[in-house]
């Protein structure tokens, strides 16, 4: 089938389209229903089949005869290590680290909060999880006790899965201490804790809550798949949305197992056997589409890497890895390759591997700029695709598919529509605009399978934040437009979320936290342009009268606020405090003007304006102290 049939019969017909899809997975019991509504009205995938994601993942493909074949390669170079599991090892490990969590009580339905590094424990947790039906919820390394805890309280989890310690290059990050004080702070306690020690740094036990992750393992008794329902969930992963309160974006079993499995050879061109590297953390959607559930769905080798693309040890760890493990296909977000050409310009360190293995190059969750894509395409002679998704997607809403039928590539375009995603372009008020006009870009519903159909405790936020805007479309909060050839250009997003190498952060949250230092009045936070990291969080700080300060003491102050209650991963770096804020009549912060002035960019101000003349003020402040 042609790009063009596939897309059309997904479109016209997704009833027939997904239901040859699901037929290409092992169901205990077949759905009776490819598409159906839930209680909520929610369009729903597969109802009535039941499955298990771990069996799918794991167990199916040693009874076909693929026990002996590598699931995951552990490759860390910041403890200089590296491991393998083999699909029948990895089933092993998971059966038995589901007996662990079944005897602390985890039962289907359960959460479990997963708070690790990257260590192939955080993915066997993981697994063990969907193998007991329970519904993981895993935090990212880099967040403070204070964004873990918003998220266990939140989650409401029987249990929880950490570790002693992560390690960053060449620092070890003690996660323990992060943990007890989430837990402290928090008010739904867990019952208990399972911690892995690492020798680079052990910590204390809890008695009494605290259970060692090898005693426990060395004891454990393996526990079987659970069958859950199509429309159970799989995992809660929280986001940043426009407030300071994160999202947990569902993802239910049986549509998930679907989109990964196709997306697995409709995206990346991955077949059986084929090694699969997608170069990010299992705290990320990324991580869990890429690193662990699709590639082991499609009966892949998945890279599992803890290190970064540069001085763990060099900039050649991509390449490096990439010929050591034969990856065929690689993702990563484009400040990983900005990073690579910063500190290695001309590539010279790619001539020391043997890459004949790599077909191909993926990246995502930042905007690909035109000058990345031009030097990784010219030093590593390989097709590069970008491919545009998000959380609450789980894979790609468009992108090139190297397994159907490959387009043009086309300059500052993410190709395609995927199957599945009925792409539209809406102006204000809901209507679809011509090719080549720009507005926010628009799923038209059903969503494909793998999509979100809930937020997690608040299924308001989910109607509210992503279909109250527009009846009948999902709306995905990036801006843009479809060109003559259905090619889709993203240009950003239309709200308060920037996305800082790659990590998507909520600037609203980063302003609660600025705004309740005792010295601020008021402010704003904007992304700025970043060479290395694509965007960088900059606080414009207006002071409360009469206060009188250091600026730098307080701009240290702020800095030190923000890693201490959302995380280092917020890289909140530079302060700035001006006289006052540009402000619509009605008392709304003009924060898109903030975005240009503080970028360089033209701007026009609003005719909602309070006072113009504050922008100018605000422009010569910034070219002053904002660089
Ligand atoms: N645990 C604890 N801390 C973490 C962490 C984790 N898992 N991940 C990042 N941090 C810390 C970093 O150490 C850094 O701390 P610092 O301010 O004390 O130096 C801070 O959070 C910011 O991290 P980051 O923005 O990643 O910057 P960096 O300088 O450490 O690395 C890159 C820059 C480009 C190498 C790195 O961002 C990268 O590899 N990015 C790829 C992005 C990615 O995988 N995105 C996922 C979507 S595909
Ligand atoms: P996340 O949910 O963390 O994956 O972030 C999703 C957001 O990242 C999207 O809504 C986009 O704003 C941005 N994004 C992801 N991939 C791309 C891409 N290929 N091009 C442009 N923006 C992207």
């Amino acid at each position: 089938m042609s790009y063009k049939e596939q897309y059309e019969l997904s479109i016209n017909n997704p009833t027939e389209f997904w239901g040859q899809q699901a037929e290409r997975v092992e169901w205990f019991k077949k759905p009776e229903t490819v598409l159906s509504q839930d209680d909520n009205g929610i369009d729903r995938w597969y109802a009535g089949g039941e499955l298990n994601t771990a069996y799918l993942a794991l167990d199916y493909h040693v009874e076909q005869g693929r026990g002996d074949q590598l699931a995951l390669i552990y490759d860390s170079p910041v403890t200089d290590s590296k491991k393998t599991y083999t699909y029948s090892q990895l089933t092993d490990e998971v059966a038995r680290f589901a007996g662990v969590l079944a005897s602390q009580g985890v039962e289907k339905g359960d959460r479990v909060v997963v708070y690790m590094p990257m260590v192939p424990e955080a993915a066997i947790a993981m697994l063990a999880c969907a193998r007991l039906g329970a519904v993981h919820s895993v935090v990212f390394g880099g967040f403070a006790a204070n964004e873990l805890a918003v998220r266990i309280d939140d989650a409401a989890p029987k249990v929880i899965v950490s570790s002693s310690c992560g390690i960053e290059i060449n620092r070890v990050i003690a996660y323990k201490p992060i943990l007890d004080e989430a837990i402290e702070i928090s008010t739904q306690k867990p019952s208990s804790c399972v911690i892995l020690q690492r020798e680079q740094q052990t910590c204390d036990l809890v008695e009494g809550r605290d259970v060692d992750w090898t005693e426990a393992m060395a004891s454990a008794e393996p526990a079987a798949c659970t069958p859950v329902q199509s429309t159970d969930p799989l995992y809660v992963l929280y986001t940043s949305g426009t407030t300071g309160k994160p999202k947990g974006v569902v993802r239910d079993n049986g549509g998930h197992a679907v989109a990964m499995k196709y997306s697995m050879e409709l995206v990346y061109d991955m077949e059986i056997g084929d090694v699969f590297w997608a170069a990010s953390d299992v705290g990320w959607v990324v991580g869990h589409s890429y690193i662990v559930y699709a590639p082991l769905l499609a009966g892949c080798t998945t890279v599992f890497y803890e290190g970064k693309p540069v001085r763990t040890p060099d900039a050649g760890a991509f390449w490096r890895v990439c010929e050591e493990y034969g990856v065929k296909g690689l993702f990563a977000a484009p400040t990983a390759f900005r990073a690579v050409r910063k500190e290695d310009p001309e590539c010279s360190m790619a001539a020391k591997y043997d890459l004949s293995k790599l077909k191909t190059i993926f990246m995502a969750g930042e905007r690909l700029d035109p000058p990345t894509y031009d030097w990784v395409s010219e030093h590593i002679q390989r097709p590069i695709v970008d491919h545009w998704w998000q959380t609450e997607t789980g894979w790609a809403i468009a992108g090139n598919h190297m397994g159907l039928e490959p387009g043009e590539v086309k300059a500052g375009s993410v190709t395609r529509p995927s199957p599945g995603y009925n792409v539209q372009i809406l102006d204000s008020k809901g209507s679809p605009v011509g090719a080549n006009e720009q507005g926010s870009i628009a799923i038209k519903l059903p969503l494909p399978p793998g999509c979100l159909p809930t937020v997690w405790g608040d299924h308001d936020r989910f109607v509210n934040g992503y279909l109250g805007t527009y009846d009948g479309y999902y709306v995905t909060g990036d801006g843009g437009y479809l060109d003559d050839d259905n090619y889709l250009f993203v240009l950003g997003r239309t709200d308060d979320i920037i996305n800082v190498a790659g990590h998507r952060l909520s600037t609203g949250e980063m302003e609660e936290v600025v705004a309740g230092h005792s010295a601020v009045a008021e402010c704003a936070v904007i992304g700025q342009k970043s060479d290395l990291k694509g965007e960088e969080p900059l606080g414009l700080v207006l002071l409360k009268d009469g206060v009188d300060v250091d600026e730098e003491e307080l701009k240290k102050e702020l800095v030190q606020r923000v890693r201490s209650q959302i995380g280092a991963v917020a890289s909140f770096k530079n302060a700035v405090v001006v006289q006052r804020l540009p402000k619509t009549r009605s008392g709304k912060i003009l924060r898109k003007v903030l975005r240009n002035i503080a970028n360089g960019e033209e701007y026009v101000a609003p005719s909602t304006i309070d006072d113009p003349a504050c922008l100018a003020e605000i422009e010569e402040t910034l070219n002053k102290k904002g660089k």
